[in-house]
């Protein structure tokens, strides 16, 4: 995870395509979301970890030399994109619900096994079980996957242990798992993903347990950045999540929600009234909450996966919330109920199959948007000069590749923080 600038020597990245990449360090929305640079036949220099030089190979000899000492990418007529940047995830799990999509096919929803004590709970129960080590193990076979599928930074919540010492244990266990991988971790507190069995006749009282024990834990422990609630008919009331993000802000971990997964809740219009970082789901968002966003600056973080694999023929109104100027990302939601990959190439076919996104709004969305919901805008989600050098190479001859040649990995190498970390072959 950890940066060694003077270690890392220079690289140059050539024979490429194109470089495609959104621009800036802020959130980009309404037509600027996809004004994405297509750079054909760029080279990338990257020094000390960080994009040094993009543009032009004859520009790159003017200004850098010739680099003999230089490592080299050869991309192959392949094209260079940001690593993609996935800002919603519930990676530290344990347990496995292959069974209860096995009744989800057979006609079973989502809100029925969850009522008759699956779902999450069970996920819960497992993780409960599995040890700090257990779940530190699990992260990294998923980090494994996530760079393989080009994910450079990734969120990842707690939120299946719904206990002090659970939640805690599995906060650290992300703490630990990216400790010893390439991939960078960004940790966001979720105790309040749903009311634990022991306290089903009390939520009150776990409510209070949140506030008051498991929020100043976390911070004082520096173990997560942001603090997130599952405002939701039938979790946590939007009244409810108010409570606990204020917690979480008067202890500085920053707010964001899943907001409007399956009914409207309300969820938001309390992301634009608390300044959210991103008001996540939104399949079920009214109108007057993408006003409530466009007006506010929220970014929206969209999980088409979760749609996809819950069968749900809906999806989030995509169209509608870049339209209205509303910042749109993209996320996998990789959890074992409801989004089950960790694939971003999948979330980006999805987007622009099912949420109608064009591919460079897309591009933009899980990457330079991602980065920006979860605070890191100025240091990734782009290739420009300053930022660090986090790149995935596809073996595709253009951006358009990226979704034309769908079900396919098209990932052939990642580099972070200028070096070579996964190669395909
Ligand atoms: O984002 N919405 C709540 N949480 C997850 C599902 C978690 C689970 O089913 O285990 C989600 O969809
Ligand atoms: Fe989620």
């Amino acid at each position: 995870m950890s940066e060694s600038p003077s270690m890392s020597p220079t690289l140059l990245i050539h024979n490429l395509a194109e470089v495609a990449t959104p621009e800036g360090s802020a959130p980009l929305r309404g037509l600027d979301q996809r004004r994405v640079r297509r750079n054909r036949g760029a080279e990338v220099v990257c020094r000390d970890g960080r994009i040094a030089f993009v543009g032009p190979p004859e520009e790159r000899l003017r200004l850098c030399g010739e680099l003999p000492e230089a490592d080299r990418l050869d991309g192959r007529g392949g094209t260079l994109i940001p690593g993609f940047v996935d800002p919603h995830t519930h990676l530290p799990w344990a347990g496995s619900r292959e069974e209860e999509f096995a009744a989800r096919l057979a006609g079973k929803t989502y809100q029925e096994i969850a009522a008759a004590g699956g779902g999450i709970l069970s996920t819960v129960a497992a993780t409960r079980r599995a040890s700090e080590e257990e779940l530190a193990a699990n992260v990294l076979r998923r980090l494994d996957r996530m760079l393989a599928w080009g994910t450079t930074t990734a969120e990842a919540k707690s939120g299946y242990g719904l206990s002090r010492g659970d939640e805690l244990k599995q906060l650290r266990a992300v703490r630990r798992a990216a400790e010893s991988h390439p991939v960078d971790l960004v940790a966001t507190l979720l105790a309040a993903h749903e009311v634990p069995p022991e306290h089903r006749q009390d939520r009150q009282r776990y409510l209070d347990l949140i506030c008051d024990e498991i929020v100043p834990a976390t911070a004082e422990a520096g173990l997560a950045r942001f603090c997130d609630v599952f405002c939701e008919a039938g979790v946590f009331t939007a009244d409810e999540s108010r409570r606990v993000l204020a917690a979480g802000a008067r202890h500085g971990l920053a707010p964001r929600l899943h907001a409007d997964e399956f009914v409207d809740s309300g969820g938001a219009e309390l992301a634009a009234e608390l300044g959210a970082l991103s008001a996540d789901h939104l399949i079920a968002v009214s109108a007057a909450g993408v006003e409530a966003l466009a007006h506010s600056g929220v970014t929206a973080v969209l999980l088409p996966g979760t749609s996809f694999f819950l069968m749900k023929h809906r999806y989030a109104p995509a169209r509608r919330l870049v339209d209205s100027g509303v910042p749109v990302a993209l996320a996998t939601d990789c959890n074992p109920g409801s989004s089950h990959t960790e694939s971003m190439p999948m979330v980006v076919v999805l987007a622009v199959f099912e949420l109608g996104l064009t591919i460079e709004e897309s591009l933009t969305a899980a990457t330079l948007n991602a980065a920006c919901c979860l605070g890191l805008g100025a240091e990734i989600g782009s290739i420009e000069a300053g930022k660090r050098a986090d790149l995935v190479l596809l073996d595709a001859p253009n951006l358009l590749h990226l979704v034309y040649h769908y079900g396919i990995n098209p990932v052939a190498a990642v580099v972070k923080g200028g070096e070579v970390v996964r190669r395909a072959d």
